[in-house]
């Protein structure tokens, strides 16, 4: 790279939250839509026109969207979205991905050099009064808990279905869904298999609101039990009994010690004969560079917000871990479902 295209680099860095929050507001005024709707044929005045935003209004967001190569400005006045702007406009990964960072990260990565100087998410405070941000998920307002699960289940759902043939191929009987957040799985596996039961091991305040939407949404309330618990207080213990430990996308929620700490409460009380299967983005077992981009980039919402010391893993440091518990790994289900994702399938050893 030339002197000059390296200081227009750094300049689009300098200057990345600007273009990040013209693009929101694009979104937010139906500007990016009305763009899409024209067709090529958007103007200056037609977008203040079917948007009711001013004249001023428009012209400095389409102006910084231009140079941002997020739309085109032709020399007839006319404007369109580049393929970068039909992304931001259309891509449900790349919408999950903005409103996520818009609504859960934003205010507080402003606290990053905090957070990495304390070792501790110093960006929490931006949206509650809690130690780690999975303390507060269910006193969230209604439109932050959204983009947050709408997040975190575009990063799950997808591979759902593939995980139901793996887990199911040994048909369990009693599955522990760790980190079972809303029930999704858990109602999954229900649907599933007519006779398997499902306990949902998570805080207590995730648990009543997973128990409400159980009861009220499926038929499935005598098979779905609950188990609430702080799984990093040393007091507290996974029961034994489980045919099959599921831990979908909770092991990154903890620092490489604690998953250490989690894997030997799951060893003690758990038949020898159990297998637990994880699934996790591996950062190291990614296809393309857009997920690979985003999984270290939420790494750093895990420093600056979640609970300050947990990130988005390689398979490698998951494997030593693994090794360091007594747990070895049988088998690997490299990128399945729609396909970020990777299922080690594990045992004691
Ligand atoms: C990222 S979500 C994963 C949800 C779900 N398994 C999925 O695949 O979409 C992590 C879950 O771990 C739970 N969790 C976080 N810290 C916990 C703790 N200390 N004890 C028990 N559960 C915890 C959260 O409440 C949340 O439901």
């Amino acid at each position: 790279m030339k002197a000059l295209e390296a200081k227009y680099e750094a300049q689009k860095i300098a200057f990345g939250p600007f273009v990040f929050q013209t693009c929101i507001a694009m979104k937010d005024l139906g500007i990016m839509a009305a763009i899409r709707k024209a067709r090529g044929k958007a103007t200056l005045a037609s977008l203040s026109q079917d948007t009711g935003v001013s004249d001023y209004g428009v012209l400095v967001l389409v102006e910084m969207a231009v140079a941002a190569e997020v739309l085109t400005l032709n020399e007839e006045g006319q404007i369109d979205l580049t393929k970068i702007g039909f992304y931001l406009h259309s891509d449900m990964m790349t919408n999950v991905n903005l409103r996520f960072t818009n609504d859960n990260c934003y205010k507080g990565l402003f606290n990053l050099t905090d957070s990495i100087k304390n070792g501790k998410a110093e960006g929490l405070k931006e949206y509650g009064p809690w130690k780690t941000i999975y303390e507060g998920l269910s006193q969230l307002s209604p439109e932050l808990r959204k983009s947050w699960l709408e997040f975190d289940h575009y990063y799950s759902d997808d591979a759902f279905d593939d995980a139901l043939k793996i887990i199911f191929n040994n048909n369990p009987n009693l599955i522990f869904d760790i980190g079972g957040n809303t029930g999704k799985w858990a109602i999954a596996s229900c649907n599933n298999s007519s006779d398997v039961e499902v306990k949902i091991v998570d805080l207590p305040g995730q648990v009543e609101l997973a128990k409400k939407n159980i009861e009220n949404t499926t038929t499935f309330k005598d098979r779905i039990s609950y188990h609430p618990i702080d799984i990093l207080k040393p007091e507290t213990e996974i029961p034994g009994g489980a045919d099959v430990y599921w831990m979908s996308q909770f092991l990154d929620c903890f620092s490489e010690s604690e998953i250490e700490s989690i894997l030997l409460k799951i060893k003690k009380n758990a038949k020898k004969e159990s297998k637990v299967f994880i699934m996790e983005t591996f950062i190291d077992n990614q296809d393309y560079p857009a997920a690979k981009f985003s999984l270290v980039a939420t790494s750093l919402y895990f420093t600056a917000i979640a609970n300050g010391n947990s990130k988005m893993y390689s398979k490698s440091s998951f494997e030593y871990i693994l090794k360091n518990a007594g747990f070895k790994v049988d088998k690997e289900y490299p990128l399945i479902g729609d396909s970020y994702h990777t299922i080690l399938e594990c045992s004691l050893v």
